[in-house]
Parts: C-alpha cells; sequence; structure tokens
C-alpha cells in the first residue's frame, strides 16, 4: 500500500493533537468494523472556528485524515467547515489507497458531530448539517469485500 509524502508527513508529524477544554463543540465518532474512535474539538467565536483539536484512536490514516481536517476548518466560518468533506481531506494530503478512504469518513463525521455538538448548545443552523451517527458504518459502506 502506498502513502502519499504529505499522509506519512501528517502521520508523523500530526497537527492538532489534544483537547479544547470548554470546547463549543465535541463530536465523537466511531467504525465499529476497524475499532478506530476519532474525537474533535471545536472552539468557535462569532460563527468562525478558531481553534480546533483531536484525539484519534485509529489507524495512521486516521491520524493522517484528522490532522488534516482540523487545520483545513481553522478560520472558516461553520458554514465553510461543511466544505470539508473526506474529499477535500484527501485531496489535500493527495490521495488515500482506495482501502483507506473511510478512514477520512471518520474525519468529517467527527467534525459534523462537533458542529452538531455546537448548533445544539447555541441553537445556530448549519445548511446540510445532519444528526451524527456514534458508527460512520451506518453512513457508508466500509466493508470492502462484499
Ligand atoms: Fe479504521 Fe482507518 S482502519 S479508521
Amino acid at each position: 500500500m502506498e502513502y502519499s509524502a504529505k499522509v506519512m508527513e501528517h502521520f508523523m508529524n500530526p497537527r492538532n493533537v489534544g483537547e479544547i477544554p470548554k470546547a463549543d463543540g465535541v463530536g465523537t465518532v466511531g467504525n465499529a468494523k476497524c475499532g478506530d474512535i476519532m474525537k474533535v474539538y471545536l472552539k468557535i467565536e462569532n460563527g468562525v472556528v478558531e481553534d480546533a483539536k483531536f484525539k484519534t484512536f485509529g489507524c495512521g490514516a486516521a491520524v493522517a485524515t484528522s490532522s488534516m481536517a482540523t487545520e483545513l476548518v481553522k478560520g472558516k466560518t461553520v458554514q465553510e467547515a461543511m466544505d470539508v468533506t473526506n474529499k477535500a481531506v484527501m485531496e489535500a494530503l493527495d490521495g488515500l489507497p482506495p482501502v483507506k478512504v473511510h478512514c477520512s469518513c471518520l474525519a468529517e463525521e467527527a467534525i459534523h458531530a462537533a458542529l452538531w455538538d455546537y448548533c445544539e448548545k447555541t441553537g445556530e443552523k448549519i445548511d446540510g448539517l445532519k444528526k451524527p451517527v456514534d458508527d460512520i458504518d451506518e453512513l457508508h459502506n466500509t466493508d470492502s469485500e462484499d
């Protein structure tokens, strides 16, 4: 399996690892198939993501995609943060091997879950944001065998 230099770099030196005390939005998503779990913390001020951190108990691709996803949402409005899809994260990382695409879905969902938490706490609305699932397996068919 070939990883891009950017994936390797973000895996070896992940950005934004940790947690934000009293975060405005926190989201946790797992994938029952591989057992990986990702937690994202967002600090949001005046509708702008001021800071993002994550803790990932998962594979290297999950670490690299959470690193890149948290980098990409920083400085964006909560609405613009919706554009940080798994596809956008993969493009920023110069791609992922096909069997690792689901790992980037975990990053997208964890950010959505954190945005959802923020909306619940503040009453804000974000277009296109859906109630998060606890396990991305409910959303994406991550089983490559069938
Ligand atoms: Fe589970 Fe990558 S193998 S997130």
